[in-house]
Parts: structure tokens; C-alpha cells; sequence
């Protein structure tokens, strides 16, 4: 297998439909960042957002702006973007709470559902705070936890 070369990936970048997108970044010079899941890149808009949001929404519309601003259908409006990135219809996606008590309501549901099966299985080596999150429903819950190493694993 040949090697790419730098040439080679500076035309691919050329030819990228999406290169365009790096500038909607910002980003420290001469930093490479591959970290997508945890903290983004910051894009530019989501300053300007920001700004506006705790300023005059907050500032100036306090309670209001859940009605005014629209902040009670962001949930809906945000699910229906990320519809069709994950191949999903809006009404299968719900965006809600943060990750951890998302991780707790996952959890207690599947626990619930199948009031027989009481092991919760993760990876080790899983986010500190998602494990944190299952080992205290586990306590709670009469479960318990099964935390192999990923790095065990056969695959
Ligand atoms: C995999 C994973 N779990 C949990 C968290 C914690 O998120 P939150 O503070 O929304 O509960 C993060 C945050 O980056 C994460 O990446």
C-alpha cells in the first residue's frame, strides 16, 4: 500500500466539499484537534449566540424568553437537526438534561424494564462520570456492576 503522501492529503483537503467549515472554527494557530465528542471547537456563531442569549434574552426577557425566545421548543427544534445526521426521524430524537442524568435515566429505564436482569455492564475505562452515574443506581437499584477492560477484550 503506497504511503500518503503530504501532497497527497493537501489535494484532498483542496478538493474537500467540506473544507469551507473550517473557517466557522476558532481555533489556537498551528493546532490539530481531533476532539469532536467532549468539548468541540468553538464555532464562531456560537459566540455571537451565546452573547445574545444571556444579554438580552436572559438580561432583559428573563422568564419570558422560554415563551418569547423559544427556549421551550429548542429540545424539538434541536432533535430535529440531529435527525438526519444519525439517520434518525425528530420524533426519535430527544435532546434533553445533560449527559449524566441522561446516562441515569437510560439506565434506571432499562433497569425497570427488565426487573430480572441486574448487572450493569461498561467498559472500565468509560467516561469517570457516566460510571460514577451507574454505580450509584446500581446501589441503589439491587444491581450490580460489570466493568471488563475494553483493553481484555478480544476485538
Ligand atoms: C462520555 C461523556 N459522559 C459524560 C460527560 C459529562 O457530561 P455532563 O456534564 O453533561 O453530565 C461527558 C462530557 O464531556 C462525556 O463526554
Amino acid at each position: 500500500v503506497p504511503a500518503i503522501t503530504r501532497t497527497d492529503a493537501a489535494a484532498m483537503d483542496a478538493a474537500d466539499p467540506l473544507v469551507r467549515l473550517r473557517d466557522e472554527f476558532v481555533l489556537p494557530d498551528g493546532v490539530v484537534y481531533l476532539d469532536g465528542n467532549s468539548l468541540g471547537a468553538l464555532p464562531r456563531r456560537a459566540a455571537a449566540r451565546v452573547r445574545e442569549v444571556v444579554e438580552a434574552e436572559w438580561a432583559e426577557g428573563l422568564v419570558r424568553s422560554w415563551n418569547e425566545a423559544g427556549w421551550i421548543d429548542l429540545p424539538a427544534h434541536v432533535a430535529g437537526k440531529i435527525a438526519p445526521l444519525v439517520g434518525a426521524l425528530p420524533s426519535e430524537v430527544a435532546v434533553a438534561d445533560s449527559t449524566s442524568v441522561n446516562v441515569f435515566k437510560l439506565l434506571a429505564g432499562a433497569l425497570r424494564l427488565r426487573p430480572r436482569r441486574r448487572v450493569i455492564v461498561s467498559e472500565r475505562e468509560n467516561f469517570p462520570t457516566d460510571l460514577y452515574v451507574a454505580q450509584g443506581l446500581a446501589a441503589t437499584a439491587e444491581a450490580t456492576m460489570g466493568l471488563p477492560s475494553a483493553m481484555a477484550l478480544p476485538w
